[in-house]
């Protein structure tokens, strides 16, 4: 995606071949910065406190990380380390642990010193494969939107069509477009009317931070709105569709995304809007079905909770909201049952929510 007329992924190789940018999605939306990584611990680091987030990409940025830590001991308990040190940053999203293991399958076989540099191209391949299975969910995504405009009366298809995301799973989230972002980017590029509802997303406010600001940046239109005023809105006819994308995914299409998400798809259950998740085959977990019993949901510091991060006279700023002594407590994510989720979008094409239609898609 563009800022300011430069294409920017949000993950590169850097020039010297052997370290690693990255945006720092911290700063965002007041200052785009980037950072460079050079070490093991600067990756693991990276992740742990959100300099990079969103499942695809901490996916890229672990498998990066056994690069670097190759590159300083290429030993196998070198490798077994840095793998533990990287899994171990961020419990939810599978795509973390999928790209881990894609790289330490590729190298582990190999002599020592050759693999940091096969971790590398294994790294860039998962990094390249992302940016093309998201373009592919953004063509998917489309053409429901397409559908859902054409199915309206006459009279109603200039109107825009009004789509609800929660969190951000766009460009930031993967390498670039994002997944429940990239079918609003291809509609927004088509000519389509579309207007997006950006949930804030508390405590982190990845909506009303991040969301925002790409969609801001590619010209699209969005309001971002309290999370509590969806229901509202999808009472009041003012939401056509709601896309989120998801950390875990399982093999009967439960899906695990930011904390809020299953209330989002009660609420358009309760009225009749059509609910959908994008999502790559690196975010389904084939091995666990119940999505509620089995996904480890993180537990993040309270003071994301009693605490908020703005921009106060043009400097970033953080402040105290809730009174002393009180605790907070900050479960990341939550499972939506796939009874609610009205399709999966894949790069592979839509499914329904359910094990037949996954493994009909990925045979
Ligand atoms: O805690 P975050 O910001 O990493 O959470 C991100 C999300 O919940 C996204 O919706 C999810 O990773 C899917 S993104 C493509």
């Amino acid at each position: 995606m563009k800022i300011d007329g430069k294409a920017w992924r949000t993950i590169w190789l850097e020039p010297d071949g052997r370290s690693i940018g990255v945006i720092d999605q911290i700063q965002l939306p007041h200052r785009f910065t980037t950072r460079t990584l050079r070490s093991c611990d600067e990756a693991a680091e990276a992740i742990r406190t959100m300099v990079v987030r969103g499942a695809p990409l901490i996916g890229v940025t672990g498998a990066y990380g056994l690069m670097l830590a190759l590159q300083v001991d290429p030993s196998d308990a070198a490798l077994a380390a840095a793998f533990e040190q990287l899994n171990a940053t961020r419990p939810t999203a599978v795509n973390l642990r999928w790209a881990l293991e894609r790289v330490r399958d590729r190298v582990a076989p190999l002599p020592p010193e050759q693999r940091a540099e096969a971790a590398k191209a294994e790294a860039a391949a998962i990094a390249d494969e992302d940016v093309a299975m998201c373009e592919a969910i953004g063509d998917h995504g489309l053409a429901i939107f397409q559908q859902l405009v054409a199915a309206r009366p006459a009279e109603r298809q200039q109107e825009p069509l009004r789509v609800l995301t929660h969190c951000n799973a766009g460009w930031l989230a993967t390498v670039d477009w994002g997944t429940a972002l990239a079918p609003i980017y291809k509609a927004h590029r088509a000519g389509m009317n579309i207007h997006v509802w950006a949930d804030e997303t508390r405590p982190r406010n990845q909506g009303a931070s991040l969301t925002a600001y790409e969609l801001g940046r590619e010209g699209v239109p969005h309001t971002v709105i309290v999370d509590n005023a969806g229901g509202h809105l999808m009472q009041h006819g003012q939401v056509d569709a709601v896309i989120v994308g998801t950390d875990r995914t399982t093999r009967r299409g439960d899906v695990c995304n930011k904390i809020g998400t299953y209330l989002k798809a009660l609420a358009a259950h309760d009225n009749n809007v059509p609910f959908y998740v994008a999502l790559p085959a690196s975010t389904i977990d084939w091995s666990i079905d119940d999505g509620v019993a089995e996904i480890p949901i993180e537990a993040r510091d309270a003071r994301e909770v009693t605490h908020i991060q703005g921009r106060v006279a043009g400097e970033l700023a953080v402040v105290q909201l809730t009174p002393d002594g009180s605790e907070g407590f900050n479960p990341a994510f939550d499972v939506t049952p796939a009874r609610l989720v009205t399709a999966l979008i894949t790069e592979r094409g839509v499914a329904p929510a359910s094990e037949d239609g996954l493994r009909n898609l990925y045979a």
